[in-house]
Order: C-alpha cells, then structure tokens, then sequence
C-alpha cells in the first residue's frame, strides 16, 4: 500500500491544483521535492560557486548512481550517468566489435533513437534488423528467435514499448541473444519507476533509461547499466574525461579507462538535472516500486474499462500483466482531441491515429471519468 493517502500525493505534485495530468509516459510531473532540491542546488552555486564541487556535488553524483542502481538491482558500480539515452547508446554503439557479428536486432515499437544509433553505423557495415510488430502492440518471441543468429552482435529493443505500454519479456529476449552468442541492451525508459527492474534477474548486458518519464526527475539525466563482467572488456571510442581512472590528473598523454562503469560516461554531468532526480527518487523510493505497480495498474485498468464503456477500444495487450501504465485510445484526429482536452484542462499526448493515456500513482479513477466524458461528449 502508498503510505501517502491520495490527497497528499496531490499536494506533492502542484500541477493537479491547475490541471488533470494524465501523461507521465512524457514527462513525469515535478513534484515539490524535485523543486526544493533544484532550489539547494542554484544556493550553493550562488553562495558557494566551484568549491561546492569537491564535496556536494561530487557526492550527488556518486548518490545519483548508487540510488539508480539500487532502483535496478545492479552491483554497485555498474552504473554510469548521462545527459540522454541517445548520448548513452552512442557509447556503447562505439564499444562492440561489429567485425564478425555486423547485426543489431531492434524491433518497429521501440523508440527510433535505439535504431538510429545502429543505422548510423551502415557505412561501418552495420546492418539493422526490424523486427516488424503483426499487431502495433507486441512482438512474439518466436520472431526474435528466428532473426538471431551468429552474425548478431546485439539485440536491443524496449522494456516497455513507448508506442503501446506493452510490457516485454526482457529476460527470455536477453536469454534468445545469449543463446546465439550476441549481447542484449534494453531501453528501460517507460519501465523504470513504474515496474520493478531486477537487471541480474533479467540477465541483460544493458538497461538504459532516465529521469523524464516514470522517475519524476525531469529532462537531462539518463543512466546505463552494464553487466559487471563485461565492463573489463568495453572499450568504447566515443568518451571523455569522466571516464578516465584519474580524471583529476589531467594527462594530455594517456588515456585509461575506469575500472567500474564510469568507463562508459564522457564529460560533466549537468548538475540541475541530477538534483531534480534525486528529489524525484526521493518520492519513488518512499512509496515503493512494487506499490507504485500495484496502484498504477489498478489505474490502468480502471481506465481501459471506462474507455471500454465509453463505446472505446483501446490498443493495449491482450493481457493485463503485459500491461503498462500506457493506454493507447483510438481517435482520427488525435491533434485535435489533445488540444481540445487541454483547453479543458487534461494533459494527455497525441500519437498517430490515437490518443495517448497515462496515468501514475497520483491519478485518481475521477480523471479517468472526466477525461473520457471531455474526450467523447466534445466530438
Ligand atoms: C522508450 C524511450 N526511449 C528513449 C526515449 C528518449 O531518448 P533520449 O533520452 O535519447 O531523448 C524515450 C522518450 O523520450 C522513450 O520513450
């Protein structure tokens, strides 16, 4: 159970005195602690500039990883910080011998930003497979047997797909890689926060993911996890400072990498970022993941009932345990559904060809009512 009563999670989190916020899936709401540890950080950059580094800001650093590793289930020092998925995956793209494996395995749900990283490689004679969804929800798993093989380097595909919250079996996909000699990456954005992440349960190479959706922590702060036993050999070329053994040498000279998965970061953190996670983190921890789960799938299927009342059909997959806190309602002109519903005070997204849903903890089954009386009485 949430320790907090639904009133004062609301308080937490000041948008809902203006709005009915139903998009966490974009961007999670800023609650007061993000905001009050946002605040501490601008007063020690106005009272004590630069000599705050040595001692705070490198520890929020070292908690930040510490607190997303915990939140993973990883070792300790398997996690490195970034700015974005995208910075995180050019690293490790530049760290994999393509030489005998040239494939990377992704699927047509996942974020196109895992893809691209691989399609940017096709002059190095990196080729991209997509698996192709047969029903814009899932993928089986009988097609990822079929396209792994000894000439794949990596699968990489999604926790949780952005594009129908269906939630993927990320330890049988890891364990179809392995099988065939590759590697598995996994983009945990849309999962880490809403659904307990065990990374050595799963036995995935790496879980990427960050602060902007599920984690309250707002944009500019992502994490990547890599398997301990792999970090001795990842050698990425896209690097930096921050990932060298004695950063603090400043030797022009020679380059070593790290010895934990500091290796796999590049340059300075940006430090407003890391304050505002901590303080979402904050709030992720003392409710718990598994409560959050609880709550955010009761919500979920509360609202795909209600849509379904309301004469909806919402995309979701078939069953509820594949279910994430992502509700996919169809409409022909999701534009201008979204506008409409925020002119009435409902912050929902638009995809195409439908309306896109997603309620957290903070919700209530009220807005769920609310929004689809809005949303099919204004057509
Ligand atoms: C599943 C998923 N991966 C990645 C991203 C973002 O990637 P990046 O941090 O590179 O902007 C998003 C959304 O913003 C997402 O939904």
């Amino acid at each position: 159970m949430l320790q907090l009563t639904p009133g004062q999670l609301r308080a937490e989190f000041p948008i809902f005195e203006r709005c009915t916020y139903l998009n966490s899936c974009s961007l999670g709401a800023l609650s007061r602690r993000s905001r009050a540890r946002v605040n501490a950080y601008l007063d020690l950059w106005d009272t004590r500039g630069a000599s705050a580094w040595y001692d705070t800001w490198w520890a929020a650093l070292e908690e930040l990883r510490a607190r997303y590793g915990q939140l993973l289930g990883a070792a300790p020092g398997s996690v490195a910080l970034h700015p974005n998925v995208s910075s995180a995956l050019g690293v490790v793209a530049s760290a994999l011998d393509y030489n005998s494996r040239p494939r990377v395995v992704v699927t047509s749900l996942d974020f196109p930003t895992i893809g691209y990283q691989w399609m940017a490689k096709a002059r190095e004679g990196v080729e991209v497979v997509v698996l192709e969804s047969p029903d814009g929800v899932g993928v089986p798993l009988e097609m990822y047997e079929r396209a792994v093989d000894r000439r794949t380097a990596l699968v990489a595909t999604s926790h949780v797909f952005f594009t129908s919250g269906a939630i993927q079996d990320a330890g049988a996909i890891s364990a179809i890689a392995h099988r065939a000699g590759a590697l598995c990456l996994v983009d945990g954005y849309q999962a880490a926060g809403q659904l307990p992440v065990d990374v050595r349960a799963l036995d995935v190479d790496f879980y990427l993911g960050g602060g902007l959706k599920w984690l309250l922590g707002g944009t500019g702060v992502a994490f990547l996890y890599a398997r301990p036993d792999l970090l001795a050999a990842l050698r990425p070329s896209v690097t930096g400072w921050f990932a060298h053994r004695e950063q603090f040498k400043f030797d022009p000279r020679a380059f070593e990498f790290h010895d934990d998965a500091r290796r796999l970061e590049a340059g300075t953190p940006p430090l407003m970022p890391v304050y505002a996670q901590l303080g979402g983190l904050d709030v992720i921890e003392e409710l718990g993941v598994p409560a959050i789960r609880a709550a955010t799938a009761a919500l979920t299927e509360d609202l795909i009932a209600s849509a379904l009342a309301q004469g909806l059909r919402p995309r979701v997959a078939p069953r509820p345990e594949e279910r994430s806190a992502i509700v996919m309602l169809p409409s022909d002109d999701p534009h201008t559904d979204v506008r409409r519903l925020a002119e009435a005070g409902f912050i929902v997204d638009a995809r195409p060809g439908h309306v896109r849903v997603s309620p957290y903890f903070y919700n209530l089954p009220d807005d769920h009512r609310a929004l689809l009386e809005c949303l099919t009485h204004g057509r």
